[in-house]
């Protein structure tokens, strides 16, 4: 009698199973629930008949139906879920997923914002290889063989001969450019450049610079110093002091370094400026006659300036970010803030 019972109960699961399988709404669903779950169910007349059994019996049976009912509601509960899913899916009228975005890189930010600056006053944006020969990141450029930048220890040489190299300035497309197009010209060269620093708050062996040249007729330093004053004043958008100062570079004369009130103390010295007041920003100068002569220009006729600046060095100081490692680690906390 109870194997009987119990073997019906099973046949009873069986159709159950076999019939959710088929449905695919809301309504059929609750037509089911009420067939399989329902008060007036199978399974439900066979709880009351529990008391007509023996005490062995009734724990036997009692655990089966209580098996099969907690059988039943999991089928139930996840074709419920299942139809739901396909509602989702087909409703039209539900809201969209918000899709995250992602943003710029502050350092691709800053680049842009900088070569913006330029192209409003009629600069042409150029690039060039990272990896260059000797003759352009040095050679062509006046750097003699015994400088110092040429050293095994400040450049990656990708060949034992040293002449493959990862670039270590943008200096180089300067002379790509005017090897391939003649005077006048106007460009900025924005790049990624490569040194043999360690890696600490104020060094990376990979990091960023932004060229310009201007060769014209009768190009003199005062116009170095109004574009560049130009500049400082359109990229931090506040009052700074800007300072040129004599320098050395090969492929300039004369040679100046630019440097601004501290962003940080406003000039009355902290550690950020090492208490001088003043921070360095970039290097310029009027282009040599050497290097005119290298891609055949007349120097005779033309001269022009170029200046060099670092984009990591500027981000630091527009944004205050006391350490240069912060634009590589790649942590979205410092990167969401751009
Ligand atoms: N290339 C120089 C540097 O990396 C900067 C510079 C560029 C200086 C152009 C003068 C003219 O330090």
């Amino acid at each position: 009698m109870l194997k009987e019972i119990i073997e019906k109960v099973e046949q009873f699961f069986e159709e159950g199973k076999r019939e959710i399988e088929e449905i695919k709404d809301d309504e059929l669903l609750e037509k089911w629930r009420i067939k399989f779950l329902g008060r007036k169910s199978y399974l439900n007349k066979l709880f009351s008949q529990i008391s007509s059994f023996s005490n062995e019996e009734k724990v036997i049976f009692g655990k089966k139906l209580n098996q099969i009912k907690q059988k039943l509601i999991e089928l139930y509960e996840k074709t419920k879920s299942e139809i739901k899913k396909e509602e989702i899916k087909y409703n039209v009228f539900l809201p969209g997923k918000k899709i995250k975005i992602g943003n710029l890189h502050p350092i691709t930010k800053i680049i842009d914002e900088i070569v913006q600056i330029f192209y409003k006053i009629g600069f042409a944006i150029a690039e060039g290889p990272e990896i260059e020969t000797d003759y352009y990141n040095f050679t062509a450029l006046n750097t003699p063989e015994e400088h110092p930048a040429r050293d095994i220890w400040d450049t990656f040489y990708i060949e034992k001969e040293r002449n493959i190299l990862l670039r270590t300035h943008t200096s180089p497309v300067q002379i790509r450019i005017m090897e391939k197009y003649p005077p006048p010209l106007r460009i900025i060269a924005p790049g990624k450049c490569f040194r043999r620093d360690s890696f600490d708050s104020s060094h990376s062996p990979m990091f960023h610079q932004i060229e310009g040249l201007m060769v014209d007729r009768d190009i003199k330093f005062t116009h170095l110093k109004g574009i560049l004053t130009y500049f400082i004043y359109e990229f931090f958008k506040r009052e700074v002091r800007v300072v040129f100062s004599p320098s050395y570079f090969p492929f300039t004369e004369p040679s100046a370094e630019v440097s601004i009130s501290c962003v940080i103390c406003e000039g009355k010295g902290c550690s950020t400026c090492g208490n001088t007041g003043f921070l360095e920003i970039l290097g310029c100068g009027m282009v040599h006659p050497n290097v005119f002569k290298n891609v055949g220009y007349n120097n005779k006729i033309y001269t022009g300036f170029a200046f060099g600046m670092g984009v990591e060095r500027l981000a630091m100081l527009k944004y205050q970010i006391d350490d240069i490692r912060h634009f590589y680690y790649n942590d979205l906390r410092f990167l969401e803030q751009f």
